[in-house]
This record gives C-alpha cells, sequence and structure tokens, in this order.
C-alpha cells in the first residue's frame, strides 16, 4: 500500500535512493561490475561492433542518456529508436550488433515485437527489465533486471532510475573489457555510483522549496525543458513527467536547436526549465537561456553546485550535488520528477493514474 504517502507516485519518488542501492548491489561486488548474471562473456563484449537501443517513453529516455554514456566511455556506435518505429522500418541491422530492449513491465507490445524482430534476424538481444518472469525477460538471450520493486504509478520514477544504474552499469563495464578506460578511472566510476543513493535524498530534501515553486506553475499554458547532451536526455523526461501528469502542454528541446523555430513560441513569463549538469556545455545552454530570458522567458534552472553564476539569469534555481556528469542524469531527474508531481497535485488530478494512460501497453 501507500505506507502513509498521498499517492503511490511520491512513494516510489521516495523509494529511489533505496531502488537504486539495490541495482547497484546486484552487479557491483568487491569494487567491481559483475555481470556473470547477466550472462554476457568478455568475448562477446569485445565482438559488439554495434549497439541498438530500443524502448518506449521513459525506457526510450534512459536510452537517450545511454547513448551518451555508453559512447563516450566504451567508445561503442549506438543508435535509439523508439519500438513502434523500429519494428516497421525494416532495420538493417549489424551481425556483430547487441540490440538493447529497455522496459519496466517487460510487456510493451511494441518493445516485444522488436525484440523478436532482432532475434529473428539472429543479432543477440538484452534486455534491461523490471517484471521478473516477463515476456520480454524470458525471450531476450540476456537479462538485467532492475531491482526497483512493484511500480504502481502510471508515470515512472524508480524504475526510470535503475534503467538508467544498469545502463551506466553496462557503459563502465564494456569500456573496461574494450580498454577505452583505465582501471583507475573504472574503480573512480565505480565508487562514483555507489554515492548516488545518497545524493538523490540530497536532493529529495530539497523538496519544500520545489513544492512552492511548482505550485506557481498550475496555470502554465506551455512550458520549455531545454539542454544540451546528456542534459537533453533528461529535458525529455522531465517534460514527459510534466505533460502527462499535470496536462500542461511541454516540450523537450535540444537547448541550440530553439531558434530553429520553438523560440518563436516564447511569451512573456513563458516557464523556461534549462538543465545544465554538463560542465563543458554550461556556458552554451546559460547563454540560450540568456535568450530566452530577452524573449520575457521565466526561468528555472537545475544545475550543480557551484555553478553561481546561473543565478544572475535563472528566476528560480535547483542544485543538485556533483557527480561524475555521466551520472548526472541520475539526480537532475529527481527535481524535475517533483515538479511534475507538485504542478499535478496542486491542479487536484489524479496523479497516479491520469486519463487516457495505461500502466504497461500490451497494444500497438
Ligand atoms: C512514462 C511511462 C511510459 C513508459 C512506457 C514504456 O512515465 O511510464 O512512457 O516508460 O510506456 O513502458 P515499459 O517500460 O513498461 O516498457
Amino acid at each position: 500500500e501507500k505506507a502513509g504517502y498521498e499517492h503511490f507516485m511520491m512513494k516510489e519518488i521516495q523509494e529511489q535512493p533505496k531502488a537504486v542501492q539495490d541495482t547497484l548491489n546486484s552487479v557491483i561486488h568487491e569494487n567491481k561490475i559483475d555481470l556473470a548474471e547477466v550472462g554476457l562473456e568478455e568475448e562477446q563484449i569485445r565482438d559488439v561492433s554495434q549497439i541498438y537501443i530500443v524502448a518506449c517513453g521513459s525506457a526510450y529516455h534512459v536510452g537517450v542518456a545511454a547513448q551518451y554514456v555508453i559512447e563516450d566511455l566504451a567508445r561503442i556506435p549506438v543508435r535509439v529508436e523508439l519500438a513502434s518505429e523500429f519494428r516497421y522500418r525494416k532495420p538493417i541491422l549489424d551481425p556483430n550488433g547487441l540490440v538493447i530492449i529497455i522496459s519496466q513491465s517487460g510487456e510493451t507490445a511494441d518493445s516485444l515485437a522488436a525484440l523478436r524482430e532482432a532475434k529473428s534476424k539472429g543479432i543477440r538481444t538484452l534486455a534491461i527489465v523490471n517484471v521478473v518472469g516477463s515476456s520480454i525477460a524470458r525471450e531476450a538471450d540476456n537479462v538485467f533486471y532492475t531491482l526497483a520493486g512493484p511500480e504502481i504509478s502510471v508515470a515512472t520514477t524508480k524504475a526510470y532510475s535503475t534503467q538508467l544504474i544498469a545502463a551506466y552499469c553496462l557503459a563502465v563495464q564494456f569500456a573496461l573489457v574494450r580498454e577505452e578506460i583505465t582501471e583507475e578511472y573504472y574503480t573512480e566510476l565505480i565508487t562514483e555510483m555507489q554515492t548516488l543513493p545518497d545524493k538523490i535524498r540530497k536532493v529529495l530534501d530539497d523538496k519544500e522549496r520545489i513544492q512552492w515553486f511548482a505550485a506557481k506553475q498550475a496555470n502554465a499554458r506551455d512550458i520549455f525543458f531545454i539542454g544540451r547532451g546528456l542534459d537533453y536526455a533528461i529535458s525529455l523526461e522531465g517534460s514527459l513527467k510534466m505533460k502527462e501528469i499535470s496536462y500542461i502542454h511541454s516540450e523537450a528541446y535540444a537547448a541550440g536547436e530553439l531558434k530553429h523555430g520553438t523560440i518563436s513560441l516564447l511569451e512573456d513569463n513563458t516557464l523556461v526549465i534549462g538543465v545544465l549538469t554538463q560542465s563543458d556545455l554550461y556556458e552554451k545552454t546559460l547563454s540560450n537561456m540568456v535568450e530566452c530570458k530577452s524573449r520575457g522567458a521565466y526561468l528555472c534552472a537545475v544545475t550543480s553546485y557551484g555553478n553561481y553564476s546561473i543565478e544572475d539569469t535563472a528566476d528560480f534555481v535547483t542544485y543538485i550535488p556533483k557527480t561524475d556528469t555521466h551520472f548526472a542524469t541520475s539526480l537532475a531527474v529527481i527535481p524535475l520528477q517533483l515538479m511534475g508531481y507538485y504542478v499535478s497535485v496542486s491542479k487536484g488530478l489524479d496523479v497516479d493514474k491520469p486519463r487516457n494512460l495505461a500502466k504497461s501497453v500490451t497494444v500497438e
């Protein structure tokens, strides 16, 4: 049951430190990632020439983040695709490719069909799944179980967070096996990953401030989320969380793409939420925020402690603890989940069961 919480979604948001910890513990032993349970041999990891990540909704957004992390650390080319598109476009698959299907339920019809499509072509399939014994888990060659526990709220939170962890572990282990990173950096990355549960807890401690901010956005008509690189991946998820439970139209944009169209939608007081966790892209996104401000936008920023120059531009700032840039998604997504949640609550909506949506989409 809801264990004293008003909604499953808040309960599940609060369960994220534990879900992330459990998932880390399941594969990290003595400060090394152990993929024995997943069943991937080192030789197979060395042979992969192309990765395809296929999923729907939030799981697809994990794929977008995973693409950046895997390509950057393991230097393996990654394509991310929506399952509903992948299956109908007669995909041309590299025989040494690895298809990774990400799914909380393990029953999403399009993701299952994509898995079958890959298998029929003889391509190795690896599923990142939460529900044990689900169709996708049963049919995939390899399974990485996320240990989020049962997720009831239609809007995913803790499953998303554990899927990210699975993606990081694959990226870091692939990077080591393929000798793309040093042993020292490998150990550093694993040590840093293990600090994430506490850092997520720290972000959750700030929830009253976010609640206060979110309550003021209940009448917004449109909200834009912007970011570059991994911050774009977080923006996609922040935007989906917002729109699906608050019914406010929102869009995620790669910050550099704004001036190719979307910027014409900005009016006085349109809320723009900028995500700036990637230090090498900070100044670039900041200048895009300045452009939004000069068009009258009301600015909220999610950035790391230390980036205090943001306060000259943004009207409201939420800080997240510092971490290795590859893992910042795990922290920056938390305030965005909370914003969606509190906007929905302040509008009196059915947070756990938004209209027209189902928890598991078993039709195409
Ligand atoms: C959004 C959400 C959905 C799911 C999507 C895939 O909050 O929950 O977008 O992520 O329907 O579902 P699974 O992961 O079960 O395949």
